[in-house]
């Protein structure tokens, strides 16, 4: 049985946690395609070319040298071969991250890899249009929302732990501007679809998000189940 569980919400709204926790309580693979925009971005910046034209883009995306591998039901990004992780979620690869996820060249190169990596698997898909475009057909699609203010005090817990020291106003600048890019992009902007699971987060623990999402998960599969015995 294949399964596609598709976690969509803006930036810091605790989907990475969630989906993780989530895919771990279920035994399904975790893909977190945030990832795959960062590392993209990590590439552009090496190369000098966040900026670059259509078509400089399109060479670059052509030979990268970037290899995304769903191993032990989590994805690992290489990048020449070397294992990329914490470099993904530097406060640079932040900054550029949204308008190089707006480039159409960028989307239809990583979209096409999600699918790949998808196929015929049991699977937590994270990220912004996991629902409305990368797996429309997914078995349970869920919006994450959460307030900007607890988003924020999330995302500056994570940079302290990562010894990056950001205020709590350059933090939620940073998000607030990265939301409206993601919101309001032409091609696969976030949105909310009209048959996506909506979770309020702000005052859930983790736990309890994980929780609420896995029950659902095992409804819709009982339901399933049930119409396919029909048949
Ligand atoms: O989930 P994240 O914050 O790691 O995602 C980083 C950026 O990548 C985010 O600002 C928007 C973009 N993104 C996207 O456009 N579509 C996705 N499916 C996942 C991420």
């Amino acid at each position: 049985m294949k399964f596609v569980v598709a976690i969509d919400g803006t930036a810091s709204s605790g989907k990475s946690s969630t989906a993780r926790l989530l895919a771990k309580k279920l035994g399904f693979s975790h893909l977190d395609t945030g990832a795959m925009y960062r590392a993209v971005t990590y590439l552009l910046l090496k190369r000098k070319a966040v900026e670059a034209d259509d078509k400089l883009l399109q060479e670059i995306l052509l030979q990268a040298p970037l290899d995304f591998i769903l191993k032990n039901k989590k994805l690992y990004v290489h990048l020449n071969g070397k294992l990329l992780k914490d470099e993904l979620r530097s406060p640079e690869v932040d900054k550029w991250v949204s308008p190089v996820a707006e480039k159409a060249i960028v989307r239809a190169f990583l979209v096409a890899k999600q699918r790949q990596l998808g196929r015929n698997r049991k699977l937590v898909c994270e990220g912004r249009d996991i629902g409305s475009v990368v797996f429309p057909d997914a078995g349970l699609k869920v919006f994450m929302a959460c307030s900007l203010d607890e988003r924020a005090r999330r995302r500056q817990k994570e940079l302290e732990e990562k010894e990056i020291s950001r205020t709590i106003d350059e933090v939620k600048a940073n998000l607030a501007r990265r939301d409206d890019i993601d919101s309001g992009r032409k091609i696969s902007p976030l949105v909310n679809t009209p048959d996506a699971f909506f979770l309020e987060t702000t005052k859930l623990t983790i736990d309890r998000q994980v929780d609420i999402i896995y029950q659902e998960v095992l409804t819709r599969i009982e339901r399933t189940e049930r119409q396919e015995g029909q048949k």
